[in-house]
């Protein structure tokens, strides 16, 4: 958690500051805010203080008759400055280090990580000056957030490059951004969600599965600087930003873009609930419905898993082991039987953990006889857990 000033300028997406503000603190970060006088033309300074739960940083109560003066304050407070929405003028008055008002003052006086989330007109963001702006900051080590593409405000304008990314998407780009950078450079292969075996179009054989551990673990590597390829199985989750994302139905189709990707790999999760079997036959057409008892003749599917361990060649290893008794030396037979470094066995029958839950409870076990009992905890947690795990593998 940190220390955030937000410093909002004049644009309309302004209007959304205060659900940014507390979502921001929902999520345990302090917040402090900052409003340049065309931010308050949009949003007021009420709406804002009270989402932010103090007062508000303007170019009025800049300098005090008392000597404080807000911009060192400002910038030995923060441990993070995120300028949202960010106006082209903003962008470009930082990337030349012009500091005659509050916030380029605030910047230059040693605010030590900003991130920007730019919110202007296409053609502005897409002019060169802009773009050479948005280059130096980059170069001073700036983040930038968006611009999304998606209907933009002024009137007439229709769609484009340019608009602010939501208040959701930018604390989970803030916290991505404050994350120690430990699994850089790692290659991680990361599977996730059910499969569907049809029976006929309309018809399948799948899992409650819902994919959130598996995206848990694709996003949680992502933050922490790994390049990420997910295969998904059919999910309702959208594509995590900043990763490679493949969709596919059936194990079949699951095992061809594993393979694709395996040679890229270095570390494989797979968090994906394969199904076992498909149905031998499968009906092009839709089966009506009959009187008489049908018969499902099944096949088993192949076991992705395991042809990966056959050919492992120093990758790290991953499995999921669900289980509805014990398990604990089923799990470990199927950590050897699957050539795996890791194991993480949960159990499909208890209470607000496991298939489609936000938490999860897992004991890991690794190939070298250690075993981590983690506490009950949400599925991101046990996803960092897992990756703390992998890096040892991994840089071993
Ligand atoms: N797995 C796989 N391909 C399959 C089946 C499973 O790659 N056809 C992977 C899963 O993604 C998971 C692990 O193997 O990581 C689970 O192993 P599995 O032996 O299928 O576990 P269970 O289904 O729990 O075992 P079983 O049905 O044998 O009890």
């Amino acid at each position: 958690m940190a220390r955030v000033l937000v410093a909002v300028t004049g644009g309309v997406a302004a209007i959304k500051v205060p659900h940014l503000l507390r979502l921001l603190r929902a999520q345990g970060h302090e917040v402090r805010v900052l409003a340049s006088r065309r931010a308050l033309e949009f949003v007021t300074p009420l709406s804002l203080a009270v989402a932010a739960g103090g007062e508000v940083a303007t170019e009025e109560a800049w300098f005090r008759p008392d000597g404080r003066a807000l911009h060192i304050e400002l910038a030995r407070w923060a441990e993070v400055v995120l300028v949202a929405p960010a106006t082209v003028d903003a962008l470009a008055r930082a990337a030349l280090g012009l500091a005659d008002d509050l916030l380029g003052a605030t910047l230059l006086a040693g605010a030590p990580r900003v991130a920007w989330a730019p919110a202007m007109n296409e053609a502005m963001w897409l002019a060169p000056q802009t773009q050479a702006h948005a280059e130096r900051l980059k170069a001073l080590g700036h983040a930038l957030f968006g611009p999304a593409y998606g209907p933009l405000a002024a009137l007439g304008e229709g769609e484009g490059w340019g608009r602010m990314l939501e208040p959701e998407e930018l604390v989970e780009r803030l916290n991505a951004f404050l994350t120690p950078k430990d699994l850089e450079g790692l290659r991680l292969l990361v599977s996730a969600g059910p499969t569907r075996e049809y029976l006929d179009p309309v018809r399948f054989l799948s899992n409650p599965s819902s994919g959130r551990m598996g995206y848990a673990v694709a996003e949680a590597a992502r933050d922490r600087g790994a390049q990420v390829f997910l295969v998904s199985g059919p999910t309702a989750l959208p594509d995590p930003w900043g990763v490679e994302v493949v969709r596919v139905e059936s194990a079949l189709e699951m095992r061809r873009a594993i393979l694709d990707r395996y040679p890229w790999a270095e570390a494989v999760v797979m968090a994906a609930a394969v199904a076992d079997y498909r149905p031998a036959e499968v009906s092009r057409e839709k089966e009506p419905k009959g009187e008489a008892e049908k018969v499902v003749r099944l096949v088993p599917n192949p076991d992705i898993l395991q042809e990966l361990g056959e050919r492992k060649e120093g990758r790290v290893l991953v499995g999921f082991a669900m289980e509805t008794g014990e398990g604990l030396e089923r799990a470990k037979e199927k950590l050897r039987r699957k050539n795996l470094d890791l194991i993480a066995l949960n159990w499909v029958n208890r209470e607000g953990v496991g298939f489609a839950s936000l938490e999860n409870e897992v004991v890991l076990l690794a190939r070298d006889g250690r075993v981590w009992e983690l506490p009950r905890m949400r599925k991101r947690q046990v996803a960092d857990r897992i990756l703390d795990a992998v890096k040892e593998f991994w840089k071993a």
